[in-house]
């Protein structure tokens, strides 16, 4: 039995429900839920709806094929803490989100990282929001 793999076909779409939750990010809570969701609500406008990065106003490394997320301490650290040109996101998004979406990029575009990351998880490693002063 052939299986044809549409995954990238279906990170394509943007509805009505994504401009609503968009609507909804006016605090620094991010609403999104699913890994999915949070990808394209808050790490697609920067990776590409497929995790293929860019070179723009600054270098974005692809998501896509990316070796460094077979360790899942290495995105949850870059995510919590931001890296160079990127934001970090301690603060703005929950430990069950931030599991949801490393989790999605572990297993999408790609890559194969079957082993999921938990909220708890998150919770380990989370320290104090950092602040400008930090
Ligand atoms: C404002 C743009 C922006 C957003 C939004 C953003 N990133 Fe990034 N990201 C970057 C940039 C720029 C880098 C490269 C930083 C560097 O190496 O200096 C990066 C690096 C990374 C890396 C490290 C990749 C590597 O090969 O070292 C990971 C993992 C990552 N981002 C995941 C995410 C996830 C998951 C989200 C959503 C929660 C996200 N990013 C949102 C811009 C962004």
């Amino acid at each position: 039995m052939r299986r044809v793999i549409l995954a990238a076909a279906s990170l394509c779409w943007t509805g009505p429900a994504l401009a609503d939750a968009a609507s909804s990010a006016g605090s620094s809570t991010v609403q999104a839920a699913t890994g999915q969701l949070v990808y394209q609500h808050v790490c697609q406008g920067c990776h590409m709806a497929n995790g293929q990065g860019g070179v723009g106003a600054a270098r974005i490394p692809a998501l896509a094929h990316n070796a460094k997320l077979e360790s899942s301490g290495y995105p949850v650290y870059v995510v919590l803490n931001g890296l160079g040109g990127m934001p970090w996101f301690n603060g703005m998004l929950s430990d069950q989100q931030i599991a949801a979406v490393i989790t999605y990029v572990r297993t999408h575009f790609g890559n194969d990282y079957k082993d999921a990351v938990a909220p708890a998880d998150i919770a380990a490693v989370r320290g104090p929001a950092p602040t400008k002063e930090n």
